[in-house]
């Protein structure tokens, strides 16, 4: 009791995370489907017709099978939901970003659809990055066990701390077209994961983050660099902007 009341004085942003983890439960739990549809008007415009081609996917058919089977809902539990799923989809069939990295991939229901809508674009590179340990439950060799095999020509996936690889990656690839986070969903690791990737986005370039409800982190990105980017916006738990200038952020 003590040492998680010392834990919260160090780290006042445990508060703020854990009150809008909460909210984000309930708004998710009373979310429709219709819901996300008016968001997604409203931030991407009529991508209707990449919502159909995103859940005639084998992937999205595989994962909503699964989810209304309460016997095998293994994967379906524990990976990006369907509806951030078919958002993400649309953003890269609207950016057609030729190369993209990505972090947190835990069964890679995610990482599937961006190289689905990839293939729909005529090709794509996507990096990932994920930790290579089970603490989490899943046996390394399950981990992006949900990429089809005839899309693993397009993706490289990376085992690793982000902190260490993602720095590493950037600068080998000198220019990124797209990057979203979905790995440690802290406000400081967010922020950092973000503020990483920026310099290497090039302008045009869509930055998105999952899981945008459970902390401050996206919120604050976006008044930091609100003279950088456009688009600025959220579907669901997906939030999701485009690079329109260089800017380097005033100090903290
Ligand atoms: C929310 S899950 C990702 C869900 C995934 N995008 C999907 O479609 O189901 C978070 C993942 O981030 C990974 N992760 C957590 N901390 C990380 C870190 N520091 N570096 C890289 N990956 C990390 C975990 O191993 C886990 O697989």
């Amino acid at each position: 009791m003590l040492a998680k009341l010392i834990r919260v004085l160090r780290n006042p942003t445990l508060i703020s995370e854990r009150l809008m983890q909460q909210q984000a439960a309930a708004f998710y739990a009373q979310r429709t489907e219709a819901e996300n549809d008016a968001e997604r008007l409203a931030v991407l415009g009529d991508v209707s017709a990449f919502v159909a081609e995103a859940r005639a996917t084998p992937t999205y058919q595989r994962l909503a099978d699964e989810a209304s089977d309460p016997a095998r809902q293994t994967a379906m539990r524990q990976t990006t939901s369907l509806a951030d799923c078919v958002t993400m989809y649309c953003l890269i069939r609207q950016f057609k970003p030729k190369v993209m990295v990505e972090t947190g991939v835990f069964y890679g229901g995610l990482s599937a659809m961006i190289l689905h809508a990839m293939a729909a674009n005529g090709g794509g590179s996507l990096y990932s990055i994920d930790l290579p340990v089970e603490s989490d439950g899943l046996p390394a060799d399950q981990r992006g066990g949900l990429v089809p095999e005839d899309l693993r020509h397009m993706w490289r996936l990376i085992l690793g701390d982000s902190r260490e690889e993602l720095p590493k990656l950037l600068k080998k690839l000198r220019q990124i077209d797209a990057f979203n986070h979905d790995s440690l969903h802290t406000t400081e690791h967010m922020l950092w994961e973000y503020e990483t990737a920026w310099p290497y986005l090039r302008i045009g370039g869509v930055i998105s983050s999952h899981d945008v409800l459970t902390t401050p982190a996206w919120g604050r990105f976006g008044r930091r660099y609100r003279k950088g980017i456009g688009q600025y916006g959220r579907v669901y738990g997906l939030g999701m902007a485009v690079k329109t200038a260089d800017i380097r952020p005033p100090k903290r």
